[in-house]
């Protein structure tokens, strides 16, 4: 039998030599748009994991495939053991699977997940996304409340869908949003596309303008997108063309600053909700998955999604803390 005293030395070298190891793991987090409030969160819970394990958090910015590319050899130079990507472009897949083993840097992606040369997802690269559909859903349902609350009539009412095909978390997005609306009623023919070149603000108001351009007789909108910055910049472009707040209803997905901001705004606009997820999911507990990975040895899950709740004007605050972002 050991004695206690053993056991206690032998717990207090473990304890050192863990602390030890924790201070050498390096974790990349590589995100596709780093100025978007969504990753700059994702961001810091990922750092509040990093001070609590003690590893090392690297963020990089990547908004193309060469800066990917460059970014993960330079994890792999600096001596990191993994990383988590939000990637720029999901077909960017197999290479990055490539770069990272060359690297020998475990992986895992947030948000957008990889896909191979045949478009289906790479499965054996853990992921954490939102639960696309579902969330849309939500959307597509908030938005038809809202409709019926202001006692529109269903022929009056054109919607912008803000699109971004090539990414299939934002196909689901709008295709659950579409889903609901329809179930309420709305008018398939009256659903206008608007394909944004960028997942930003600036190019979903450059969409949504040529949608509002051509059919200036539409007396009422709603708008839809990938998050957002996508409904975002349809209700600055419904402002841009002089519609007024009650004759556009917006959800977004995100709940981030740019949507909070618009909440505080001392009136009312266009932009009448968001679907809150969670960015300390995608930041903290990827974060932690990877330096258990690292650590531990343990592998994370294959595929985690996340849900997500409604928030307007005068419940965010409730939602917020509620979810535990505040
Ligand atoms: C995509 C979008 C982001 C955010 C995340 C959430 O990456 O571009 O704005 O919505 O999904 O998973």
């Amino acid at each position: 039998m050991r004695s206690l005293k053993a056991i206690v030395m032998a717990s207090a070298i473990a304890l050192t030599a863990s602390a030890a190891f924790a201070a050498d793991v390096k974790i990349g987090f590589v995100v596709k748009q780093a100025e978007e409030p969504w990753f700059q969160d994702e961001w810091k819970f990922a750092e509040q994991a990093a001070k609590e394990k003690g590893f090392t958090l690297v963020k990089i910015g990547a908004e193309d495939g060469e800066k990917v590319q460059s970014a993960i050899d330079n994890l792999g130079a600096q001596g990191a053991q993994g990383f988590i990507i939000c990637v720029p472009d999901v077909k960017l897949g197999p290479g990055i699977v490539a770069k990272a083993t060359a690297n020998d840097l475990k992986l895992m992606t947030v948000d957008d997940r990889l896909v191979g040369a045949d478009g289906k997802p790479l499965e054996d690269v853990p992921h954490m996304g939102i639960s696309a559909l579902k969330i849309g859903e939500t959307v597509g349902q908030s938005i038809a409340a809202e409709i019926k609350k202001r006692g529109w009539d269903m022929k009056d009412v054109g919607a912008i869908r803000v699109s971004y095909d090539q990414l299939p978390t934002a196909v689901d997005r709008v295709e659950g949003a579409i889903t609901a609306l329809k179930a309420a009623g709305f008018l398939a023919e009256n659903i206008y596309d608007a394909p944004q070149a960028k997942t930003d603000t600036e190019a979903a108001l450059n969409a949504a303008t040529t949608v509002l351009n051509k059919h200036s007789n539409v007396k009422h909108w709603i708008a839809f997108g990938l998050n957002d910055e996508a409904v975002l910049g349809a209700v600055r472009a419904s402002e841009s063309v002089g519609i007024s707040a009650d004759n556009m209803i917006g959800v977004g997905i995100g709940g981030a600053e740019s949507a909070i901001n618009e909440f505080k705004k001392p009136s009312a606009t266009g932009f009448y909700g968001t679907v809150i997820i969670s960015p300390k999911r995608h930041g903290y507990e990827t974060a932690l998955n990877m330096y258990e990975w690292i650590a531990n040895n343990k592998e994370p899950e294959k595929l985690i999604l996340t849900s997500g709740s409604l928030a307007v004007r005068g419940d965010y605050e409730k939602v917020r803390a509620g979810l535990g972002i505040e």
